[in-house]
């Protein structure tokens, strides 16, 4: 099983090194990440790390910093100003807040803090470096009315306190983002001559131009017009798929039973059909472009995207997506969500929606299809070629191999032919008898 990377969020490859034992009355070790702030009191940092007892995130800058302290029951962020005995700014005890920010001992998490000079806001969050996934936050204006804490805007570098073994220490994976967390980018991406002052203001859609470039090429490849299911030479292969997905026998019925018999009873419906475009490129898991097939009611397991970017674009039909904080049993609560119809638009990359959900909610005999394009960063020199995923039934993060069912050629000649032959014994009042003709002679006629 694979978990995040050290550079799941953008370009950090720092290294964490022992600055000294703290003096203070609650003994902690003091290591510092050789990384500086980018732009002084503005980041977020996060470490990604199984941590046993109680520790601390720290920005500082001379004799003064900024600190979260992170305890199974009780969390506090704290300030050390000018090297004086630290004070506590704000505690939250479990019981009191509806809000999860505590030490989770069980198991590994990313813990992050993030410093807003503009906004002054202190935020502190667990699993993605977003919004939504905030889980402390203190505005400190009134700090700096009262003349306190104007140090906040030099915070130049950050580090982590605590109680670690060598061991420990050596998985200790630090993340860096030279910008604050504030307002996260939606999951919708439209077209920049779609996009208005409203759609800005409410942050309900964005342009592919503020994610990734990786992003950005994946988007330019499938967002055109004329990137469709059905075709001039093939206007009905949404209904032939529909039709061989309900139809005993036909190739797309046939293939999901296939699938389906390893799953348990109550996971009859956890299945999708893949259909790859193109060739492995070496740059993404699997073939970089994939037509995904979601009959009524099927869904996948909860997964991640081996740290890659990707594009999702719905061709017919729609779909629910549920974007989870980490691939954990104990995160299989979705923290956003969204449903996207034809022709929309939704993205990933490293560091947000990495975790996610697909669900055609529609019922059976109304199938989703999708087009998934995938790219590593241009930083991923590892290129991790499974989407680790939950198994529900052994309870195991496990391994998925992006293979696939058909080439789409070979897909669409297959589900022509049959559509053709259903058509052609329905006209001879033969409904529900299929019969197998020529295939070859089938697509002559279709595309004639
Ligand atoms: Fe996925």
């Amino acid at each position: 099983m694979k978990m995040i990377k050290k550079n799941a969020v953008h370009e950090l490859r720092p290294t964490i090194k022992q600055v000294h034992t703290s003096p203070r009355e609650i003994i902690l070790s003091v290591h510092h990440v050789r990384k500086k702030l980018e732009v002084k009191g503005q980041a977020t940092v996060g470490f990604l790390l199984h941590a046993k007892k109680r520790f601390r995130i720290l920005f500082r800058t001379g004799c003064s910093c900024l600190m979260v302290d992170i305890g199974e029951t009780r969390t506090s962020l704290r300030v050390i100003t000018q090297g004086k005995i630290d004070e506590m700014l704000y505690e939250v005890v479990k019981g009191d807040v509806d809000t999860d920010p505590f030490l989770n001992s069980d198991r590994e998490q990313i813990y992050w803090l993030s410093i807003d000079k503009n906004n002054n806001l202190i935020r502190f969050g667990k699993g993605e470096m977003v919004a939504e996934l905030c889980e402390l936050e203190f505005d400190y204006a009134h700090l700096l009315e009262e003349g306190k804490m104007g140090w906040v805007s030099l915070l130049e570098s950050f580090s982590i306190a605590g109680n670690f073994n060598e061991e420990e220490l050596e998985k200790i994976s630090p993340l860096y983002n030279r910008l604050p967390v504030t307002t996260s980018a939606p999951p919708i991406i439209v077209d920049n001559d779609q996009i208005n002052l409203g759609l800005i203001d409410s942050n309900d859609a964005t342009v592919v131009n503020n994610l990734s470039t990786e992003c950005a090429h994946l988007y330019n490849n499938v967002a055109g017009r004329n990137l469709t299911l059905n075709t001039p030479d093939f206007p009905d292969f949404s209904d032939a798929i529909n039709w061989s997905i309900m139809t005993e026998g036909a190739v797309c019925h046939t293939r999901l039973l296939e699938k389906s018999v390893s799953l348990s009873d109550d996971r009859k419906k956890q299945c999708y059909l893949r259909i790859t475009i193109g060739e492995n490129l070496g740059d993404s898991p699997g073939a970089p472009y994939v037509l995904e097939i979601w009959p009524g009611q099927h869904y996948s397991p909860v997964h991640r995207h081996a740290e890659c970017h990707a594009i999702i674009k719905v061709l017919h039909g729609s779909l629910s997506c549920r974007w989870f904080k980490s691939l954990q049993f104990e995160e299989n609560k979705p923290y956003q969500q969204a449903v996207l119809s034809s022709g929309q638009v939704t993205w990933l990359d490293p560091g947000q929606f990495q975790t996610h959900q697909l669900y055609n909610h529609n019922i059976v005999g109304n199938m989703c299809a999708t087009i998934q394009c995938y790219k590593y960063s241009k930083l991923d020199f590892e290129h991790y070629e499974y989407f680790d995923y939950l198994n529900e039934d052994t309870r195991e993060v496990c391994q998925f191999t992006p293979k696939s069912d058909w080439r789409y050629s070979d897909f669409k000649e297959q589900v022509c032919a049959e559509w053709i032959a259903y058509k052609n014994s329905s006209q001879k009042n033969n409904l529900g008898i299929f019969k197998s003709k020529s295939e070859n002679h089938l697509m002559k006629k279709v595309s004639s």
